[in-house]
């Protein structure tokens, strides 16, 4: 069996590494009889956050780069369309594999069916219902399209099947992520937290001590405009920062708006707000253990503070992981970006203590059902 695996920005590489580990314990066990080739859109190239990721989860090198880069969202999905089709004429495979929501995601498997070729979305059946954001489009275009929908948690499932998807195309596998999160949890453990505030270290305040806010921002919802940045902005300097010290790792798009809407020198100034560079996967899991609170807009880190137990606030009106809020066990509640009702739930989330959540099937084995649900996959 030929199987392509696709990756294209930051949050596929935890998604794929277990998948891909899994492939090889198979081939050990049966002989080789998986043939895999990794696929990188080249979507995310920055080394910090894309080379980072493969070494510190020992993904190996991508056997084929799209080189893709940046670029509106038909430019990403265009050129990934086009290079992508080629590998699959040259390669022939029987399964293309995507996960989660990004644009690699939504190119490939279409492409994949151009081609008639199966496709398993792992990471099926999210939905934010909300159609503004661009990775609601990839999720709904990638589901409709896939052969075999594989997803973290049950309400996944139920809106698969309100969209008339037939059970045989549905498998309930749990949450890959978590699979990553459980086999490097003991690294992350013993990393020291000065240490990884010196190593990332990009701007503002160098010294460290105490208690901390861990707070992460990317989406274009938050930062894209100045209306909106620049109060989130302002509440973190004269509230967050006033009880505790802030960490925030910087994505390329904020710290470019940052920049753009003269905020970055402010927040600079500020005594005690670090800014670092993205981290690899190791430093944020550390960083996230010991955080009070976070603050954050990445779906990801949700579900990584809902095991951790870390107290989240989530700065998005809604969430295509509903199974990471508070009302359904997790660790985390919306809070948009409405400084009003922000300021509301952060005093209510900062006495909260940490309280670990397990939804079911997320313990560490879901890349395991991933594969077998390929290998034993039947059309009908
Ligand atoms: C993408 C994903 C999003 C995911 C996020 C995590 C889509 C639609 N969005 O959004 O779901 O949560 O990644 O990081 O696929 N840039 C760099 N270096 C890089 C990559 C990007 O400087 O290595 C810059 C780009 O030039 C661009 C900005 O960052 O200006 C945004 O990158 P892009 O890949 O378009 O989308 P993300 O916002 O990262």
């Amino acid at each position: 069996m030929k199987i392509i695996s696709v990756v294209g920005a930051r949050p596929n590489f935890m998604k794929i590494a277990p998948f891909i580990k899994e492939i090889a314990k198979y081939n050990k066990a049966y002989n080789n009889k998986i043939h895999h080739i990794l696929v990188h859109t080249g979507q995310h190239y920055d080394d910090r956050m894309s080379k980072a990721f493969f070494q510190a989860l020992g993904i190996p090198e991508a056997d084929i780069n799209l080189e893709i880069g940046s670029g509106t969202h038909a430019e990403q999905v265009g050129h990934t369309m086009i290079r992508f089709e080629e590998v699959i004429r040259n390669e022939k495979p029987d399964w293309v594999v995507v996960v989660g929501d990004v644009n690699a995601t939504l190119a490939c498997s279409v492409t994949a069916k151009k081609e008639w070729i199966k496709c398993c979305h792992i990471e099926a059946g999210l939905r934010s219902n909300d159609i503004t954001m661009p990775e609601e489009v990839n999720r709904l275009v990638t589901d409709r399209l896939s052969d075999l929908l594989l997803t973290p948690d049950r309400l996944s499932i139920e809106n698969l099947k309100k969209e008339g998807v037939k059970s045989n195309r549905i498998e309930f596998v749990g949450n890959i992520m978590i699979d990553t999160l459980e086999a490097n949890r003991s690294v992350a453990t013993s990393l020291n937290i000065s240490e990884i505030i010196k190593r990332n270290y990009k701007s503002g305040c160098e010294e460290f001590s105490g208690e901390f806010a861990l707070m992460t921002l990317h989406r274009p919802s938050n930062v894209d405009s100045r209306e909106i940045f620049e109060p989130i902005i302002r509440f973190i300097l004269d509230v967050v920062a006033n009880d505790f010290h802030v960490i925030w790792p910087i994505h390329p798009r904020a710290l470019k708006l940052l920049e753009e809407f003269s905020l970055l020198s402010i927040v600079n100034k500020h005594p005690r707000i670090t800014l670092l560079n993205p981290l690899n996967y190791h430093d944020m899991l550390r960083l996230n253990m010991d955080a009070k609170i976070m603050l954050t807009d990445s779906g990801g880190l949700q579900e990584e503070c809902t095991i951790l137990g870390t107290p989240c606030l989530t700065l998005r009106w809604n969430t295509e992981r509903p199974i990471t809020l508070r009302e359904h066990g997790g660790a985390s509640v919306l809070v948009g970006n409405n400084i009003e009702r922000i300021s509301k739930e952060y005093l209510n989330t900062i006495n909260l203590e940490q309280k670990s959540q397990r939804p079911e099937l997320w313990d560490g084995n879901t890349a395991d059902r991933c594969l077998d649900a390929i290998i034993n996959f039947k059309s009908e």
